[in-house]
């Protein structure tokens, strides 16, 4: 298949890309390179994609150039299309709330044209455990109200998840949105806690610690979810047909659903660091800081329906997830 992955120079999309080539399918990555971390690291993970081989072609596009998709789309029209470019990120949200309006809203409904306009068998539309808001239940399952955003960020996600229903209604395309749990792994983000903690220690600075580490997050190994994003892109929803063994959230009206991704064993904070003082060797000097806003206190993901659909679940520990990242940041700082 001619797969589009965008945000393909991103953290998860240059994981998932790599894993398409790696199937055989021909991968159009398309990225406009945003600013918001250092685009070097962006190229960096372009050029190890170029290098892996495969039918891999990079343009590199912002989604708000609705005409230069188009064009794109006349020349290698998608048949799956991977909807992974977004501005994330909980905290630069406060900021730089119209980066999330530019690229989650218009930048998402642009996909979903093109994506009708090509009669795609199946868009895959990633959005956040962050919509779950201030959900107190856990773990947070898809059938459990998602209708008080804490961010902008989660509000625009949320708001992407409603537009892909609406054209998966009108125009009978079939959509799967994802709801990812704190991702982390080999080339991870840098605006993200494992790289700026283990960045941090590692100069022998000492890291912020937001609610004193009285946190939890469902940290998910990047190769387990595109395990997962892998074996759902063969599987699109399809109206009264539900899964069995899950509470499925198959529209009634659609052939949409939103299926978590997330490992399913929250971690405290506190002990995600030290993880990461094993892995390094090293000790960190914690400063402890208050909640930030935004922040919820706990992520955990019910990943009941992903093993109805695909009968895998994620299975990486932290431990060897966090030392594979170690591993991979050394290695990629010292070249
Ligand atoms: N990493 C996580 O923990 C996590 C958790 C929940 C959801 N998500 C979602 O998963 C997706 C991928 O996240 P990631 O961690 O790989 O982020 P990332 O920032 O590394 O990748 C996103 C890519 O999209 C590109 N991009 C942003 N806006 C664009 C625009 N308007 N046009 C074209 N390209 C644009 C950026 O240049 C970047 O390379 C995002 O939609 C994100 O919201 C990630």
């Amino acid at each position: 298949m001619r797969i589009w992955v965008t945000g393909a120079a991103g953290f998860i999309g240059h994981h998932l890309a790599r894993r398409l080539l790696a199937e055989g399918h021909a991968v159009v990555g398309i990225d406009g390179m945003t600013a918001y971390y250092d685009p070097r690291l962006k190229a960096a993970r372009l050029a190890d994609l170029e290098a892996a081989g495969g039918d891999f072609a990079f343009h590199r596009l912002m989604l708000e150039d609705m005409a230069g998709l188009q064009r794109l789309a006349a020349e290698a029209a998608p048949d799956v299309v991977v909807h992974l470019a977004a501005q994330a990120g909980v905290r630069y949200s406060l900021e730089h709330p119209r980066a999330y309006v530019d690229s989650n809203l218009t930048g998402a409904f642009n996909v979903l044209e093109i994506a009708r306009l090509s009669g795609v068998r199946h868009l895959l539309f990633a959005s956040t455990s962050s919509v779950y808001g201030a959900n107190p239940k856990v773990p947070f399952a898809e059938t459990d109200a998602a209708d008080h955003p804490m961010t902008l960020y989660a509000a625009t996600k949320k708001s992407g998840e409603l537009m892909s229903h609406a054209y998966a209604h009108l125009w009978g395309l079939p959509t799967t949105c994802f709801r990812f749990f704190t991702v982390y792994g080999p080339w991870g983000r840098p605006d993200m806690a494992l790289y700026r903690f283990v960045e941090s220690i590692e100069a022998g600075r000492p890291i912020e610690v937001y609610n004193r580490g009285e946190m939890r997050r469902d940290f998910t190994y990047v190769a387990d979810l595109v395990e997962a994003v892998a074996r759902l892109i063969p599987r699109p929803p399809e109206q009264g047909r539900p899964a069995e063994g899950a509470a499925d959230t198959l529209s009634p009206v659609a052939p949409w659903r939103v299926v978590n991704i997330g490992f399913g064993q929250p971690v405290r904070l506190t002990e995600f660091i030290d993880e990461i003082e094993r892995a390094l060797g090293r000790s960190a000097q914690r400063t402890l800081l208050p909640m930030q806003p935004g922040d919820v206190p706990q992520t955990f993901a019910d990943s009941t329906l992903l093993f109805a659909l695909t009968g895998y679940r994620p299975s990486t520990p932290v431990r060897s997830g966090v030392q594979a990242f170690v591993d991979w940041y050394r290695a990629y700082m010292s070249r």
